[in-house]
């Protein structure tokens, strides 16, 4: 975690919670934070509920004035038309959304997303001002065949070839690491964060790749979240399961507290 990057926690629901039970829980994880007097210009904290809790979020978070930012899973590579099923960068954006998930590995292994639709996708967020989370990641084939850091890297580079610098976010989830209570350790976090920063380096420069925050994603818990927080390079986390805790999620979005 360098110090001018602003550390950001955030939270994959996946397909989990309704809209009535995402309003009781962003209220309860909101009042926990404040409780504990979490100080959000120190660590961000983002939630990405399915599409249908959005509104419901967007209208407890405006009302409430709680800190939190939000966005979807997932978005379409279009703006508008006949796509049955298909939700706009736009639309998102008009929910108040700051982010996107985009090219999660569900979203690549369940749904044939492509490096191509993914750069597609990082495009129609952008083009929306949404700021796309990037999602990469090495299968365990991967791992053993290329190592931890080829596949995540190509995969980056592939999503943002041909796009002009803009700010993104960056979410190193080995495929193996998810939901498998096996996080990466430390190490392999910093060192695919690393090659990740270089390549934003690389292709946009090095303002872009100093400003780039990575995340790291896959069996993030309170127990792990300082020893990652610790790496140079990462600068947050994408958690899913634990995300779905309260007390969990809360003492993960305050890792500071742990951190020296
Ligand atoms: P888990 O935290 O459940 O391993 O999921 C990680 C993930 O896929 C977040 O996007």
């Amino acid at each position: 975690m360098a110090v001018d990057r602003l550390p950001l926690i955030a939270g994959n629901w996946k397909m989990n919670l309704d809209h009535l039970q995402a309003i009781a829980f962003t209220q309860k994880l909101a009042w926990t934070l404040r409780d504990a007097r979490h100080d959000y210009a120190s660590t961000e904290v983002a939630l990405f509920p399915p599409f249908t809790d959005l509104r419901s979020i967007q209208n407890l978070i405006e009302g409430d004035k709680f800190d939190l930012a939000y966005g979807g899973q997932d978005l379409s590579a279009h703006d508008a038309g006949a796509y049955t099923g298909e939700v706009s960068g736009g639309f998102l954006r008009s929910l108040g959304s700051t982010y996107v998930l985009v090219g999660h590995s569900e979203r690549r292994q369940y749904h044939g997303e492509t490096d191509d639709m993914v750069r597609a996708k990082v495009s129609a967020a952008l083009r929306n001002d949404l700021t796309p989370i990037i999602c990469v990641g090495e299968t365990e084939a991967d791992l053993a065949q290329y190592g931890p850091s080829a596949v995540p890297v190509t995969q980056l580079s592939a999503a943002l070839n041909g796009v002009s610098p803009a700010e993104i976010v960056i979410a190193y989830e080995p495929v193996w690491a998810i939901g498998t209570g096996k996080a990466a350790s430390e190490e392999q976090a910093q060192q695919v964060s690393a090659a990740l920063r270089a390549t934003v380096t690389e292709v946009w420069g090095l303002d872009s790749g100093d400003a780039t925050r990575i995340l790291y994603g896959g069996s993030v818990r309170a127990s792990n979240i300082s020893a990652l927080m610790r790496q140079p390079d990462v600068d947050g986390a994408l958690v899913g399961g634990a995300s779905l805790d309260v007390t969990e999620f809360s003492s993960i979005c305050r890792f500071l507290k742990h951190v020296v």
